[in-house]
């Protein structure tokens, strides 16, 4: 894992903007893997910011996202679609129809897995995964003791996860109890890895990631053995860590 130091959030966002910005320029039909939460959403805006200004196209763009709540609709202020349109795809100039969520509203779950899988491997790889990371290591919904061998999947989500959500709802009742995310293994998949962790709260999982061994314990650090993952950190992130970067 490569690991790239920032100061605050703000510059962790720019240089993952400027990451994903050249990428598209260089590829203008990549396909990115995106996922949602505080982490990304200043570098969704400093794409919305590249698009007015300097005019980066993502027609041809695909995206998948990470993961989706059960039982939202795509209406709903909390649903993750909601969120990546009202962040990032209004800003830009991509086609809707090639923006991959997984659905949290269908009938039969397990086929929406398995449908959403397929999209996958026939539009994929996926060029650049961006991945924010739970205070328990978690990547996606992908909680500790996920099998690294997963695929696309629903999910219970712990408590912890429950409770560090509820800030977006009015009360815990209403934090979902099941998601949807792609699994550990079709993460695994991507070409490459942009891991953003940004904040104090973030600082005793940055030094699990970096100074324990491989374990489904700690979901993220599976990351070690994919070979193109840049971590870029900022200065709170990293303040654990026993080996001052
Ligand atoms: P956060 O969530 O960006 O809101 O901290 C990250 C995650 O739980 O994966």
């Amino acid at each position: 894992m490569e690991l790239i130091k920032a100061k605050d959030y703000r510059e962790m966002c720019k240089l993952a903007a400027e990451k994903m910005i050249k990428l598209v320029m260089e590829k203008p039909n990549a396909v990115l893997g995106l996922a949602t939460g505080s982490t990304p959403l200043g570098t969704y805006g400093f794409l919305k910011q590249d698009y007015e200004q300097n005019g980066t196209s993502y027609q041809q763009v695909t995206t998948f996202n990470l993961d989706e709540y059960v039982g939202l609709d795509g209406s709903h202020p909390q649903s993750y679609r909601y969120f990546m349109n009202k962040n990032l795809f209004s800003g830009i100039d991509i086609q809707l129809d090639n923006t991959y969520v997984p659905s949290g509203q269908v009938e039969n779950m397990e086929e929406e897995c398995l449908n959403y899988e397929s999209l996958l491997r026939t539009k994929g790889p996926i060029d650049l995964q961006l991945l924010g990371i739970g205070r328990n290591g978690h990547i996606g919904f992908n909680e500790p003791g996920t099998s690294f061998q997963t695929n696309t999947h629903v999910v219970e989500l712990t408590e912890s996860t429950r409770e560090a959500n509820k800030r977006f709802f009015d009360s815990i009742e209403e934090v979902p109890t099941h998601a949807i995310t792609m699994g550990i293994s079709s993460i695994m998949e991507s070409n490459e890895i942009l891991l953003l962790v940004s904040g104090e709260s973030k600082a005793p999982i940055v030094r699990d990631l970096f100074e324990k061994e491989q374990t489904e314990e700690i979901p993220a650090t599976v990351l070690k053995s994919h070979p193109n993952v840049t971590v870029i950190a900022d200065e709170e992130a990293l303040s654990l860590l026993t080996e001052k970067v």
